[in-house]
């Protein structure tokens, strides 16, 4: 199972392996030695779509040498293209939609059973909700748990509404059962995830995103909880009051903001103003004055002029966010976006996310200096990616933090860490 894209997308790759689990399949590393090979897609960004081409031309060969070899592609490309991937490669043996993770076993099943050649099934019944599915977690120590399927936003460069459908929101009784059975298992986080988890419940009208919180942090065990995508035109106060008074949800507010002036935001369909925006950072900083806040910003959308791209570096200048997730804009074919005139040079593009990029990681590293000498609590998740000798975890704010292995520390354990040498995008220091 190769996944691409977001959090979502692996956690449903997670319960499509735990479907398949049923029916015996077990995961493999090694492409060469499995009997089924599945591409879990994103089309958020052109980029995200070349590699999975580039992924499904080099599976050809392994057909040739394994005819029985069963290609799946599943996911948000699977939703967008259909049929059309396997006019392209018709290697592919089936195409699922991002509605269909619960039909996987079946799907699987007569294609090995059958001399039916393709399976192509991308409906989105929004009736229908993935319950009572087999999980497969992949994570060590946080696990995902999807609180609301969709997106109703609509964001005038997205093609999340367009391959994800209407928002549905999971029942919360179903949300906390997750929980509680990921906490029994042994995970001490959870993020709720969802494309806009302010929205959560609007539909059924059984609790609200605040209310969700409450009932998670009251979970016995749970030792953090994290929360991902909030957009600022839902965030409530009553989120921010509830998120203040837990015990456990962590002290991070990850607030999209896309862009610094009207102008664009209008344009992109955001609904906020810069103005609002800032009510909303005043209010978190004011509620919680320690709590990271952190975005992710877009450049060269259409019409955007070398004005507007002042007006954005002034903002970050003016609200200092903690890191940002910069984007240059990819034109998304179907969305209003594509068809607007004055789409941005590639080159001046290139230009401003570097410009971008250089103000941000200013700020990211007087925010972290801060810290310096700093004693901050972390969870301790393994050796790091470089050196297993030096370990690796996340404080509550979610900065990445690394400090020489003492070998009385474990996974999971909550250590102190006192901050001796703040970088850019990570805090280096030593156990207390
Ligand atoms: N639902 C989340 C975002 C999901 S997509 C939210 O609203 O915040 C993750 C990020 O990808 C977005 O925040 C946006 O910054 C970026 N993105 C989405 N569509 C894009 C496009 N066409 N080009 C470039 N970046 C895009
Ligand atoms: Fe896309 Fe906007 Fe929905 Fe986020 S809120 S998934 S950016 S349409
Ligand atoms: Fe990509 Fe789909 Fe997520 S388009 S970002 S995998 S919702």
């Amino acid at each position: 199972m190769l996944t691409y894209g977001c959090q979502m997308n692996f956690s449903d790759a997670e319960r499509m392996e735990g479907e398949l689990a049923k029916i015996g399949y077990t995961s493999t590393e090694d492409m060469a030695q499995a009997d089924l090979i599945m591409i879990n897609t994103c089309c958020v960004r052109e980029t995200a779509e070349d590699k999975v081409y580039g992924k499904i031309g080099e599976i050809k060969s392994l057909k040739r040498n394994n005819p029985d070899l069963i290609l799946g592609i599943t996911g948000c490309m699977a939703q967008k293209e259909g049929e059309r991937l396997i006019k392209r490669a018709p290697h592919i043996d089936f195409v699922l939609g991002t509605n269909k993770i619960h039909e996987v076993v079946a799907t699987v099943q007569k294609l090995e059973q059958s001399q039916i050649k393709h399976i192509v099934d991308t409906e989105i019944n929004e009736s229908e909700m993935p319950e009572n599915i087999s999980i497969h977690r992949k994570t060590p120590l946080s696990a995902w748990v999807p609180i609301m399927y969709g997106c109703n936003n609509f964001c005038t460069y997205c093609i999340v509404p367009y391959v994800r459908g209407r928002e549905r929101s999971r029942l919360p009784e179903e949300i906390v059962a997750e929980v509680k059975e990921a906490v029994k298992q042994g995970y001490k986080e959870v993020t709720l995830l969802g494309q806009n988890v302010n929205s959560y419940g609007k539909d059924h009208q059984k609790a609200t995103f605040a209310q969700l919180l409450a009932m998670v942090d009251k979970v016995e065990g749970i030792e953090r909880v994290r929360y991902m995508t909030s957009h600022p035109k839902d965030l409530s106060d009553e989120v921010i009051e509830v998120i203040k008074n837990s015990q456990h949800i962590c002290n991070h507010f990850h607030l999209p903001v896309q862009y610094g002036s009207n102008k664009i935001l209008k344009a992109m369909n955001r609904v906020y103003t810069v103005e609002a925006y800032k009510e909303l950072i005043h209010k978190i900083r004011a509620a919680m004055p320690d709590a990271s806040i952190t975005t992710d910003l877009i450049v060269g959308f259409p019409g955007e002029t070398e004005e507007d791209f002042r007006q954005l570096l002034d903002f970050l200048t003016e609200i200092r966010y903690d890191q940002a997730y910069t984007f240059i804009y990819s034109k998304r074919s179907g969305t209003p976006a594509a068809e607007m005139d004055e789409q941005v040079d590639d080159e001046l593009k290139h230009d401003r996310l570097n410009r971008l990029m250089e103000l941000q990681n200013k700020i990211s590293l007087e925010k972290n200096q801060a810290l310096q000498d700093k004693v901050l609590e972390v969870m301790v998740e393994g050796p790091s990616a470089n050196d297993d000798k030096v370990w690796s975890g996340r404080t509550t704010t979610n900065k990445l933090v690394l400090w020489p292995y003492q070998g009385r520390e474990q996974p999971g354990d909550f250590v102190n860490v006192r901050i001796c040498q703040p970088q850019t995008w990570v805090l280096k220091g030593e156990l207390e």
